[in-house]
């Protein structure tokens, strides 16, 4: 039944998901109002340029350059503009004049979240942002609200669905980086600069949002630990293959256990890893998204699907959009997102992993015995060691899996092995995670 007055949306931005969600708004308006209890009316659409080319369809009607008089006369604001600026007034503007506004803006969120959210909690109005991250997977209201009253230990995210093509594609072919890298850029999957993919800044923003949100703490982006995924070639991921294991990047959001590290903290960390090809992430095939979350009662749980496109971004917005519409009609302040615990977030240095590390060794007499020493002085444990022929060459190829040791300990033993004349080349270096 509607019973309350229209709610005046603003959208602005109107690019492949500005799109999708006015197209959205009008084809569903009726049943859109019906699961509000009231008209959710567009009311216009902020451009930067007026002239450009629309799909059929759009309601170029309601276009508009001008945002101050968009802004301050509606409800509920969109902004799916991108970008920092001037995504960052527009919505601190929004915000100001107690406005709810729901945003896709992971790079904004990552950078600007406090000052935002603080915002948002001194006027009393909610942010949401379930498309910041993996697109129509519900990731944000899941550990916003189902898992509240539980106790997150690890979210595990492959995130960024270029890379997963590229390295799938890696691994389904053997065909190199560069040969994937033009396959995802002819698919469209990679993002204007293809560094914020490969280099794993789009992974790190959705990371600290991922955390933010398990750990109730606050997470800059410097703190993120990144690595990208351009080190990868066919041959480790043919070892890879090998072993059962499968490269994968993560983004990994870890909280940090008094009784192992001395006190509680958080790890936040993108990579490229090994899992297991049994482990749930080792599944995740094309450009799909998944996150895995652990928690301590609910256990495992895995979140699947598309990570990025338009109506998929659109799907999440419209979700979060009736959220705001009806809590419009309901009445009441937002709910603030709380910070409360704010652990410490630990440098990459402190924190426990695994590495897998292939060397060509020289093929005499004690060279084992003396790599092993290395291991040993620096107290790491090795889980496995194999020896495979490398032809046509007087080296033995090896490949050693370590158990846990932190990351300062690992590195230390990679610098060792790289000075010691019994090694002649490392191949390569890779963690391994989700055992
Ligand atoms: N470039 C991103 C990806 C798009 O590949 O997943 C969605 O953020």
């Amino acid at each position: 039944m509607i019973e309350y007055r229209p709610l005046r949306i603003a959208l602005l931005g109107a690019g492949s998901v500005g799109a999708q969600v006015a197209r959205l708004l009008t084809e569903n308006k009726a049943e859109l109002a019906a699961r509000v209890g009231a008209e959710l009316e567009l009311v216009g659409i902020l451009v930067r340029d007026t002239a450009a080319a629309r799909p059929a369809g759009f309601p170029s009607e309601l276009i508009t350059t001008d945002a101050d008089a968009l802004i301050l006369g509606a409800d509920i604001v969109i902004e799916v503009m991108g970008g920092i600026e001037p995504a960052r007034t527009y919505i601190l503007q929004a915000l100001n004049s107690g406005s709810d506004v729901i945003t896709a803006n992971k790079a904004l969120l990552a950078t600007h979240g406090t000052e935002l959210f603080d915002t948002a909690e001194q006027v009393g109005a909610q942010l949401y942002f379930e498309a910041a991250v993996a697109a129509a997977i519900p990731i944000i209201r899941p550990l916003r609200e189902s898992l509240a009253g539980d106790k997150v230990t690890r979210v595990m995210g492959i995130v960024n669905g270029s890379t997963n093509y590229i390295l799938d594609r890696m691994d389904t072919d053997g065909i190199s980086l560069d040969a994937a890298m033009v396959e995802a850029t002819n698919l469209g999957y990679l993002e204007a600069d293809p560094t914020l993919d490969v280099e794993g800044y789009d992974a790190a923003q959705k990371a600290a949002i991922l955390a933010y949100l398990a750990f109730h703490t606050e997470v800059p982006i410097e703190k993120v630990h990144r690595e990208g995924i351009t080190q990868i070639t066919p041959e480790l991921m043919a070892a890879a293959k090998r072993d059962g294991n499968v490269i994968k990047l993560l983004a990994i959001a870890e909280r940090i256990d008094a009784d192992k590290y001395g006190e509680e903290g958080v790890s936040v960390r993108v990579y490229p890893t090994l899992i297991p090809r049994t482990h749930p992430l080792g599944s995740v095939r094309g450009a799909f998204n998944a996150v895995f979350v652990e928690a301590e009662s609910a256990g495992q749980l895995m979140f699947y699907g598309a990570g990025a496109g338009g109506t998929q971004t659109a799907s999440a917005i419209l979700g979060d959009l009736v959220s705001a519409a009806k809590r419009h009609v309901a009445g009441g302040p937002g709910l603030a997102d709380s910070v409360h615990a704010n652990l410490p977030v630990l440098p990459i240095d402190r924190i426990y992993t695994r590495y897998q590390i292939t060397l060509e060794a020289n093929d005499q007499p004690g060279v084992l015995a003396t790599i092993a020493n290395i291991f040993a002085a620096n107290e790491v444990s090795i889980e496995f060691v194999e020896q495979y022929p490398s032809p046509g060459r007087n080296t033995a190829n090896l490949e050693v899996g370590t158990h846990e040791a932190t990351e300062a300990a690992l590195s230390a033993v990679v610098r060792a092995l790289e000075a010691s004349s019994a090694v002649d080349t490392i191949t390569s270096v890779i963690r391994l995670e989700g055992i």
